[in-house]
């Protein structure tokens, strides 16, 4: 089927030919005196002619483009598909009626303007104009009917072409969505090219048809019938179909990328096709390379309502105060996307701050690099397609994207921060998991129900791996505590199994530490969860036997729950492999998936960006902290001496994600307490097996957080160390 002759054709049909008006004018008193073009059309100079004419134009025009619009309304969605494909897109076959309710209602206002307009245009440009120029009376009149419904016809285009592409199930939601996303603006989408390509279609179309008639009558001598005048409509659509499908394929490819930026307007769409795909795509208005029936093949505009959803929701920006997100309450029903508020805002768009609202400064959520993330949006996101990965296995049979490994020992080859060579890359559903897991790898080693293995770190330590060893109650491990005072307690018998946990830097206090033990009883479990240039200088490439990344640190995506080890000896990772099968059959692919897209951007740049990003928002909040502490003898910060960073080729200060803080007053025992009394909930110094007088303030929340952390220190502290008039300096 030549399917871009009909599609041309068929297009027209918002305005299509009222005949039966066709009809009216020829079998009038003076159809005898064929003897001039114009006289065909014109009648007597009745002052209420024109008017008539003007009723029964908007009236018989309405309905012939709504009767013709239904009638040919799946081989427009084809014709629409097929510009829309792109080389190798393949056409889907269903919902050739989708957007045709909708439709009709323009087009019934559409098809009366234009021809409301073209007809009194017409009959008056004939009287006045020589008879040997009506042909100039049908260009002008097409044209300006053209022009002056395309007030309606482009809205009404713009949805039915977005739901004939899949991007929309339902009228209204096209609109709401439409309006919301790309402003009353996106209604109008394509309009120039629009215009581009109606005004000479609706010019071209009528002036043949209109002259073949006159040609026609002139030869046969008599008026025509109805199939004749039916003939002469089709051949004149074709005809005009053909010669302007160029511009239509350029229409509906800016009509339906909306406010997507793939074309920069007409002459790039036009320089665009020509460059990616063969310029008989153009003619024939055919991108793809076969049509397919399909219910297994896709429409390949699937991303668009994914992509739509996503952007709307992205738009909204909950006045810098909150995020909405696409799975946020209700909007997987098509409901306007709630903002959830950061603490202490609310109201609808977050814009309310609450007065004296207590601090959050307890978790170490990394929204610090959201904005980092939000800047990369592009690069970052990922579209996941609802038969993505579906299997618990890649093909080589394993839980692991090889491709993430890859991207994973990149990123320690781009940071310096660790040796992969000879390494097993394992991954977990966060830090979390794998410390569970190396504990369990580790202690099965030479531990018995006698003599379970012992697992120590130093304090202050991250209570997870006191809480995990006492949660798990494994015959074969016990939580030990201090690896110093185990140390010089001399109850080392080195036979026992020891398993030290270094964390470097230190959570809480940000310190690079090494392990305290030694021995060939003991195993080392070494977090580096924070050894990134956000928070601390690269001083090296570590070379352990064990250990661990989290995604958490690196990028901030704690959520996304994602962490790494590097591993060197076999044994111990088919074990530690085998406990994260036993737990979870490995990381979930979406995770897999997305984590891959993130730490491409991040090496991308050699991790020039994000860690720039990163240490310099840490660091501009340590700078403010410092000049707040460094006011009061009631607190005191952890020091960490500069070292030089192989990273940023510099010697450059620590910047660790929290202040280790230290209530220096004998009678202030219960640092915690203090802060949480002046409205500030950090953690307490013995949840990391330290003293109470410590207290753990989160500096890598979001910034709303840290302001508001600010605030609450600047007149706690503050109040404390200064008079009051010294406040402003701050
Ligand atoms: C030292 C340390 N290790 C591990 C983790 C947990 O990381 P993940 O989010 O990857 O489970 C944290 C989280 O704060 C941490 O501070």
């Amino acid at each position: 089927m030549d399917s871009d002759i009909v599609s041309s054709s068929v297009d027209r049909s918002q305005t299509a030919m009222p005949d039966a008006l066709a009809f009216k004018s020829i079998n009038d008193p003076i159809k005898n005196q064929i003897n001039s073009c114009a006289a065909i059309c014109v009648k007597q100079d009745d002052p209420c002619h024109f008017l008539r004419v003007l009723y029964e134009s908007l009236i018989t025009g309405g309905l012939a483009g709504v009767v013709v619009e239904a009638a040919l309304y799946p081989i427009d969605t084809i014709k629409t598909r097929v510009q829309v494909a792109r080389d190798g897109g393949k056409i889907i076959w269903k919902g050739l009626y989708s957007g045709l309710g909708a439709n009709l209602v323009g087009v019934l206002p559409a098809s009366a303007l234009f021809f409301g307009v073209y007809e009194p245009t017409k009959q008056k440009l004939l009287k006045v104009l020589p008879e040997n120029l009506s042909a100039v009376a049908h260009l002008a009149a097409g044209a300006l009917g053209g022009a002056v419904s395309s007030i309606v016809r482009v809205p009404t285009e713009v949805v039915k072409q977005r739901m004939q592409t899949g991007q929309f199930v339902s009228a209204p939601d096209a609109v709401r969505l439409i309006i919301a996303k790309e402003g009353f603006g996106g209604m109008y989408a394509g309009y120039g090219s629009f215009l581009l390509r109606d005004l000479p279609f609706d010019a071209l179309q009528f002036c043949v048809y209109e002259q073949l008639r006159i040609g026609y009558m002139l030869a046969a001598r008599r008026d025509l019938n109805d199939p004749e005048n039916a003939m002469i409509g089709a051949f004149a659509g074709a005809v005009t179909g053909v010669l302007t499908t160029p511009l239509d394929v350029i229409k509906t490819r800016l009509m339906v990328q909306g406010s997507g930026t793939q074309y920069k307007g007409v002459s790039d769409c036009i320089k665009t096709i020509i460059r990616e795909e063969e310029l008989r795509h153009c003619i024939t208005g055919n991108g793809s390379k076969d049509i397919v029936d399909s219910s297994t093949t896709w429409n390949p505009t699937w991303t668009n309502r994914a992509a739509a959803e996503a952007e709307t929701v992205a738009s909204f920006s909950c006045s810098g105060h909150g995020r909405a997100f696409v799975d946020g309450l209700g909007v997987l029903d098509g409901q306007k996307p709630p903002c959830e508020c950061n603490n202490c805002y609310i109201g609808k768009d977050c814009s309310v701050l609450l007065k004296d609202c207590p601090v959050d400064a307890n978790s170490g959520d990394p929204l610090f690099l959201e904005p980092f993330w939000m800047r990369q949006a592009e690069r970052s996101a990922v579209l996941v397609s609802g038969w993505h990965r579906m299997s618990y296995i890649y093909e080589d049979g394993t839980y692991v994207s090889r491709e993430l490994e890859k991207v994973i020992r990149k990123l320690h080859s781009v940071v310096g921060n660790a040796v992969t060579d000879n390494r097993f890359v394992i991954f977990g559903s966060g830090t979390t998991q794998l410390l569970a897991a190396a504990v369990h790898a580790l202690s099965l080693t030479n531990s018995s129900v006698s003599s379970p293995a012992r697992l120590l770190t130093s304090i202050p330590y991250y209570a997870m791996y006191k809480d995990q060893a006492e949660f798990f109650d494994s015959a074969h491990l016990k939580f030990e505590g201090d690896a110093s005072a185990w140390k010089q307690s001399g109850r080392n018998d080195n036979i026992t199994q020891l398993i030290e946990v270094v964390t470097s830097p230190n959570n809480p206090d940000g310190k690079l530490k090494r392990a305290v033990l030694d021995g060939p009883n003991v195993k080392t479990l070494h977090d580096y969860a924070y050894y990134w240039p956000h928070f601390s200088p690269i001083t090296h490439p570590v070379d352990e036997d064990l250990s661990l990344f989290s995604l958490s640190k690196t990028t901030g995506h704690a959520g996304s729950r994602f962490g790494w080890g590097l591993v060197k000896d076999k044994a111990i990772y088919e074990k530690m492999d085998r406990f994260i099968r036993l737990t979870s059959m490995g990381v979930s692919k979406e995770t897999q998936l997305h984590v891959l897209q993130l730490l491409k951007v991040v090496v991308g740049d050699g991790g020039n960006e994000i860690f720039n990003f990163g240490y310099g928002a840490v660091k501009k909040r340590w700078e403010t902290l410092n000049k707040i502490f460094s006011m009061s003898t009631r607190f005191s910060l952890q020091t960490i001496k500069p070292e030089y960073c192989n990273y940023f080729k510099k010697v450059r200060e620590f910047t660790p994600s929290y202040a280790w803080v230290k209530c220096e007053r004998p009678e202030d025992k219960n640092c915690y307490e203090i802060f949480r009394a002046a409205k500030i909930t950090g953690r307490s110094g013995n949840v990391f097996g330290s003293e109470e007088r410590f207290v753990r303030l989160s500096l890598i929340r979001s910034q709303d957080d840290f302001d508001q952390l600010i605030d609450m220190l600047k007149k706690f502290v503050y109040q404390e160390a200064v008079p009051s008039e010294n406040f402003m300096y701050i």
